[in-house]
């Protein structure tokens, strides 16, 4: 029941927003316990190279699915150079493997959970990376401020999905990349197009990557089930079943059945 309430308020473009970030502050809360957990996204590992898309630093190697969903979002480029925006960081570890694998000049990070920008902060010694609160429906930057934005799995939170795309364009100079993955429910798909094609952007890269999704999620479900037994109170399990997307849940079955889809997209400002 209270699962169901919490569905139904995700989906409240009134209740959205605090929905979401009192579950995102509690997330944090309870696996902060856990100390080293750095992602939050599904993953990304395609069939043909075992999964692998990069060789990592072997103290990444525990995270390299939802490290490579960051890696394949920039479309496997350097990023050097560049001042880049990740809206939506969660827990840093996307905004910290970008700063190692693609080497942008600065990367900032910003999430609506104050909670995750303490946790980023508190870790965080490095200068040209940085973390602090914001909403992606209202950017705390002046226009032109970015070269590339990088948003991964979150943008599927914002109940206002046209002043998201808005905001990038704003913030982004003119030329600037953005960089962007992320799910839908099938009958949410036509609305997500027609406002990414609405929003000024020119697409120039645009790929369905579930297959890829559902196969880090197979690869990494035994290992996500065992942490929640291990650091998560019994009753708040399924809750965060669901939120790690095992093998058990629906929202895994959804993948499987075709009923939802994992997009990455590659847009240009003109
Ligand atoms: C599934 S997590 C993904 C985090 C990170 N991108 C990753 O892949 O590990 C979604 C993140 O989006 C953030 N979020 C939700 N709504 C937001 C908003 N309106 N503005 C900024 N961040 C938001 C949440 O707090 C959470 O950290």
């Amino acid at each position: 029941m209270i699962l169901s309430l919490f569905i139904k308020l995700t989906r409240s473009p009134a209740w959205a927003k605090k929905t979401w970030n009192f579950w995102y502050n509690f997330a944090h809360l309870v696996d902060g316990r856990a100390g080293n957990l750095n992602f939050m996204n599904w993953g990304y590992a395609p069939k043909d190279t075992a999964g692998k898309i990069l060789p990592l630093d072997p103290r990444d190697e525990n995270d390299r699915f939802p490290l490579q969903m960051y890696y394949h979002t920039i479309g496997r480029r350097a990023l050097a150079g560049l001042d880049v925006l990740e809206v939506g960081c969660g827990r840093g570890g996307g905004a910290r493997s970008l700063m190692k694998y693609a080497s942008p000049r600065s990367l900032t990070g910003i999430d609506l959970s104050a909670r995750a920008i303490a946790l980023n902060n508190k870790s965080n010694a490095d200068r040209a990376l940085s973390f602090r609160v914001g909403d992606a429906e209202n950017i705390p930057f002046p226009d032109g401020s970015f070269d590339a934005v990088v948003n991964v799995e979150s943008s599927h939170c914002y109940p206002n999905i046209k002043a998201f795309f808005s905001e990038v364009f704003r913030v982004l100079k003119s030329g600037g990349k953005f960089f962007y993955a992320d799910f839908r429910i099938i009958e949410k798909m036509r609305s997500w197009i027609e406002a990414i094609e609405s929003s000024g952007f020119v697409i120039q890269e645009k790929e369905d990557i579930t297959a890829d999704v559902l196969r880090s999620l197979n690869r990494d479900s035994l290992k996500k089930e065992r942490l929640i037994r291990k650091r998560v109170p019994f009753f708040l399990r399924g809750y965060f079943r669901r939120f790690a997307c095992t093998s058990d849940t629906e929202f895994y079955m959804s993948f499987v059945n075709g009923r939802r889809f994992y997009h990455r997209y590659l847009l240009v400002k003109p």
